[in-house]
């Protein structure tokens, strides 16, 4: 695990508020940092060592300012393990961010629905995730500062975050599902065999982040609440092809109910 002091330094250049509450937006979902009051945005690429997102519909900057009430930190995109990235890269920004001060993090996504009571458009609050990216971004030397080598995993998502979300959900109208989030490789969208065993396995939906920042936040003592956005049904559960640029409009169409849901659940917790 590299240091992150040079680029800890570097953020502690630009002057930002400490953070409470750390925000990692998912595909098509970047809207919500142009809320942020007072922006102050780092690139990524001026953070030395930082992993780089190169993904579509991912901007590539932190933005730290005011959002409901609080000191925040958002990711305006993220890295995921398809772009080639070390597994454990995807540590690194979840690291910063409790180095920085936050002690909560909201990770949101877009992803595929396996279960067939959802649709295309549903929010569904992480209750669990199933890893089954074949890797993790624990791997390696384990740094005891950060959390210890073989860590629990029996409550990434922390309740107390998941009934602030069902809470600010009901205050808002917004029907919210719950479920359990199966983490994929990618970046090939699964076959529908693949769906069906999921299914088997107990997923309600399918995606290609989250799991490993979750892994790396629950490692280091941050509680997480996780948000996905269904953007469409998971391969062979519908008759249309999957493509990216058909997620992120389904996501960005979302998006402003998505925003109004975070802000809320900001405000309370
Ligand atoms: N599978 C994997 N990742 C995804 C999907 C999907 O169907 N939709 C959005 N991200």
């Amino acid at each position: 695990m590299k240091s992150l002091s040079p680029i800890l330094a570097r953020i502690a250049a630009e002057n930002v508020p400490a953070p409470e509450i750390g925000i990692v937006l998912g595909s098509g979902l970047g809207g919500l940092a142009d809320q942020i009051s007072e922006p102050i945005f780092v690139p990524y690429q001026e953070l030395p060592g930082f992993p780089i997102s190169t993904a579509p519909g991912h901007k590539g900057r932190f933005v730290f300012g005011r959002l409901g009430g609080k000191a925040v930190v958002c990711m305006q995109g993220r890295v995921h393990y398809y772009e080639g990235h070390p597994m454990s890269a995807l540590a690194v920004p979840v690291r910063v961010m409790q180095a920085l001060g936050v002690k909560k993090l909201i990770l949101t996504n877009a992803c595929g629905g396996v279960n067939y009571d959802f649709s295309v458009g549903d929010i569904m609050l992480i209750d669990d995730h199933i890893n089954m990216m074949g890797t993790n971004p624990l791997i390696g030397p384990n740094d005891d500062a950060f959390g210890p080598r073989f860590p629990d995993m029996s409550t990434v998502y922390s309740p107390a975050l998941r009934a602030a979300a069902d809470a600010a959900g009901k205050a808002l109208g917004i029907p919210l599902r719950h479920g359990v989030y199966l983490g994929y490789m990618g970046p090939s969208y699964e076959t529908p065999a693949e769906i069906r065993a999921f299914r088997t396995l107990g997923a309600d939906a399918v995606g290609m982040s989250t799991v490993p920042e979750a892994i790396a936040a629950s490692h280091c003592g941050l509680p997480v609440l996780g948000i996905s956005l269904i953007t469409n049904m998971a391969a062979g559960m519908g008759d249309k092809r999957l493509d990216g640029a058909h997620v992120i409009a389904i996501a960005n169409k979302r998006a402003k109910v998505l925003e109004a849901l975070v802000t809320r659940i900001i405000e309370t917790i």
